[in-house]
Parts: C-alpha cells; sequence; structure tokens
C-alpha cells in the first residue's frame, strides 16, 4: 500500500509514503510518512536501507530530493534509521532525533554529523519554511528517547511505535482503523512487553489529548482516525505494562 494522502489542503499535504511488505526489512511492515508544505519536505522515519529505494520511488511522485528540508528519526531502531546514510547524500537535510541517541548514531556508517540536531526532552518546534511542527516526547515508549510529530495544519499526530501494530487484525493490509476494538488483538502484545511502564503511557496520553489530533499516525500498521483515536488513548491510558507486569523470571504473562 503506498501513497495514502492523509491531508491535503491544496497547500500542505501529510502522505502516508509507503507501507513496506514484512519481507521488505526481513522483518514487520513499516510506515513512511511525508509532510509536504508548498513544496518543501519533511520525511518522518524514513526506514532501513532495505526499503531505501522505494521510499525515494515514492517521494518523486511530490517533491524532489533538493526540497526535503528535515528528517525527523521518533527514535533509535534501524528500522527507521538504517537508511540514513544514503538518505544524506542524496538529500540536504538536516536530521532531528532525540539528543539521547546523537552519540550512537554514527554507529549506523558514514554519517555527517553536523547535519543531526538534538531534540530536547522536553522537544521543540521544528521550523521549515511557512510552517511549524512541534516534535513532543514520548519518551520510554518504546524508547528513552522518543519524539513523536505533531502537525497543526493537519491535527495529525504521528506516533512512532506508540500504537503500532506488528500484525494486522485480520490479515488484510488496510491504510486506517475506525473500529478500535477488534484492532486490540493486534497490538495488545507488542504494548505489553514494548512500553516501559503505564506512567509513561498516562503521561504521553494526557499531552496528546490536549493536542486534539485528528488522526493517530504510528510507524507500524494502520492510521488511527474518527472514534478510534479516542478509544486508543483510553486503552493506552489503563495498560499495565513493561515494569509493571514483568515477573522476577523475567517472564511477562501474556
Ligand atoms: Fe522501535
Ligand atoms: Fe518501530
Amino acid at each position: 500500500m503506498r501513497n495514502v494522502t492523509l491531508f491535503d489542503d491544496g497547500d500542505h499535504q501529510f502522505i502516508l509514503l509507503n507501507e513496506s511488505d514484512p519481507g521488505a526489512e526481513n522483518g514487520i511492515e513499516s510506515n513512511q510518512y511525508l509532510i509536504v508544505h508548498q513544496r518543501i519536505g519533511v520525511l518522518l522515519d524514513p526506514g532501513g536501507w532495505g526499503v531505501m529505494p522505494r521510499v525515494l520511488t515514492e517521494m518523486l511522485h511530490h517533491l524532489q530530493p533538493e526540497d526535503l528540508a528535515a528528517i525527523v528519526l521518533s527514535h533509535q531502531d534501524p528500522d527507521i534509521v538504517g537508511g540514513i546514510a544514503t538518505w544524506l547524500e542524496l538529500t540536504s537535510a538536516t536530521v532531528h532525533v532525540s539528543s539521547t541517541w546523537m552519540r550512537f548514531l554514527p554507529h549506523y556508517g558514514q554519517i555527517d554529523i553536523g547535519r543531526f540536531f538534538g531534540v530536547p526532552d522536553q522537544g521543540m518546534a521544528l521550523e521549515i519554511p511557512g510552517c511549524t511542527l512541534q516534535l513532543i516526547p514520548a519518551h520510554f515508549l518504546h524508547s528513552p528517547g522518543q519524539i513523536n510529530l505533531f502537525d497543526p495544519a493537519s491535527g495529525i499526530l504521528f506516533s512512532g511505535d506508540v500504537g503500532a501494530a506488528a500484525i494486522k487484525g485480520d490479515g488484510e493490509p488496510r491504510a486506517f482503523i475506525d473500529d478500535f476494538a477488534p484492532h486490540v488483538p493486534a497490538i495488545a502484545g507488542f504494548h505489553r512487553r514494548y512500553m516501559a511502564c503505564n506512567r509513561a503511557l498516562r503521561i504521553w496520553v494526557a499531552r496528546v489529548r490536549s493536542l486534539n489530533p485528528t488522526m493517530i499516525a504510528p510507524q507500524h500498521g494502520p492510521v488511527y482516525r474518527g472514534q478510534a483515536v479516542a478509544d486508543l488513548l483510553d486503552w493506552l491510558e489503563a495498560l499495565p505494562c513493561g515494569a509493571d507486569i514483568m515477573q522476577a523470571d523475567g517472564a511477562f504473562p501474556s
């Protein structure tokens, strides 16, 4: 599934650029998103090296590499950062990632660390010409330094791994979740095991509710919209996970 436009008012677009196949990276599928404001682009979680050629092909339908102003990395995982060295070669984009991960990034290949900007723990504004995006904290969900991106023009929250589905609920690829309850089996195991604790979830849920997003767009699986946004937030707020439920022998209850 490629190139699903989530928002477009003529001036400003938020696009699900590419959803990789599970086989593309020898693992689970991942989403890459592109925000375009008056022909200037921001790429969100560009993916591992295996998906890079397809992401580039899809991006070229919307803008040229020289018009990519910024790349946002929600956290440090290889399914997000693995292709970054090539993106740096092809574009002059700056890269924005939690300051927590700055010293680890040189291990992803020959990269010019001077183009990387560490996002402070409390987040910050990301300015592109004519448009201000908000980088907001989502720490310990699952990464100790995770940032989300809220796009006020579209009302869409890019949530990184929060809300991520590793397996589609009914096995059919689809872009959106409208009805939350049938989707829970696709997200429950991942969130119980990967998210650090319920306190981190509650802090995140309160922040996200204050933004009142129209959609929540994760790095894996379908995009939440309509009632499913509020239902996802309610479910996460009440979810025991991670350190809350880990047993003394290291096991997690299923
Ligand atoms: Fe991750
Ligand atoms: Fe992920």
